[in-house]
């Protein structure tokens, strides 16, 4: 390994320890979210109210040193809410510009599928070009610029889906959830002391890894992380393998690959190795993917669900050895 290497596997240990002393279990959830910060990348967290998704944004934020803001999307919502506005200063007689919350390093974006397609795009926008226009003039946004933004599984009814050409902005679709037994009991725990999740986070005792500029030259790092041509092969076929599937009607774009070999570096550093595997690919394929496809409506109605298509899938394609 690297030297470079070993101090990026040592500093994701570390931001790994200390996002446990306040966000309990999950770990899945928090391995995903740091694939995507450390590719630059963009997410989805799916899950029901109260699975921490937001103390995981602010944990994950106050560790990597990063600036944390949040919208709250509601159907009145603008896109000038997202991105900032001029105003006119009367006592200058000049324009100000008033800056949005884009204008930070991570963003958690509540209830995306809240706000209609306008404002949505404001940000959709944003997140690809990593800068925002006001007033014709533009604004490069924060080198870590990174979306969490959420969707409540079950709260579909009068809101706005994410069209569906806009999903594949997201690296990674992240279900967040409900702890296991032990998780909520130690939760509860808790509770009843004064190390309450939130109050952990506040304290003093969860300490920052590293700085924000600090964040930007180690993804550099990850380009030395090897991915062998058979395995970069293999993430080709099962991204080509979407677009062939039966029970598949729209497979996953050449956006899907690019996003696909990056992720897996991302993952590769954080299992401690220096080249990435095809159980690596595998990993990723769904929630990499998931979120691309769209099933023949015929299977939906069957109940099958995306997760089970692409798990047939990578059953039927050949695995490098
Ligand atoms: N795995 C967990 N680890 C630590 N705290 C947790 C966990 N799950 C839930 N909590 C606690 O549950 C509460 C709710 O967390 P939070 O507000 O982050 O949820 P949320 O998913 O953002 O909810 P909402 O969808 O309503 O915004 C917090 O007080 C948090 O401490
Ligand atoms: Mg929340």
């Amino acid at each position: 390994m690297t030297p470079n290497i070993e101090r990026l596997t040592e500093i994701l240990e570390r931001t790994r320890n200390e996002i446990r002393k306040v966000i309990i279990g999950q770990d899945d959830v928090v391995d995903k979210s740091l694939v995507v910060i450390f590719t630059r990348q963009h997410a989805l967290i799916e899950g029901v109210p109260g699975v921490a998704k937001t103390l995981l944004v602010r944990t994950l934020a106050k560790v990597l040193g990063c600036d944390f803001r949040r919208i709250q999307f509601t159907p009145d919502l603008m896109p000038t809410d997202i991105t900032g506005t001029s105003v006119f200063n009367l006592e200058q007689g000049d324009f100000a510009l008033m800056r949005g919350p884009v204008f930070t390093s991570f963003l958690l974006a509540d209830e995306i599928n809240r706000a209609p397609a306008k404002t949505q795009s404001a940000l959709l926008q944003a997140m690809q070009e990593r800068a925002v226009t006001i007033d014709r003039e533009t604004h490069a946004l924060s080198p870590n610029f990174t979306v969490f933004a959420t969707q409540n599984p079950i709260e579909y009814e009068g809101t706005y889906p994410l069209p569906e050409a806009q999903k594949d902005r997201f690296l990674l679709k992240i279900a967040m959830g409900s702890p296991d037994r032990d998780s909520e009991l130690i939760l509860a725990q808790r509770m009843l002391g004064s190390d309450a999740p939130e109050r952990v986070l506040e304290s003093g005792v969860v300490e920052a890894v590293i700085s924000e500029s600090d964040l930007d030259e180690l993804r550099g790092t990850l380009e030395e992380i090897v991915v062998r041509e058979e395995v970069l092969g293999y993430i080709v076929d099962v991204v080509q393998g979407t677009r062939k599937t039966d029970s598949i009607l729209v497979g996953a774009g050449p956006r899907a690959t690019q996003a696909f070999v990056l992720a897996t570096r991302a993952l590769a550093a954080l299992s401690g190795r220096d080249f990435v595997t095809p159980d690596d690919v595998k990993a990723l394929a769904a929630p990499i993917l998931g979120h691309r496809l769209i099933l023949r409506p015929e299977h939906e109605i069957e109940g099958v669900t995306v997760e089970e298509v692409i798990q047939r899938l990578l059953e039927e394609i050949a695995v490098p050895r």
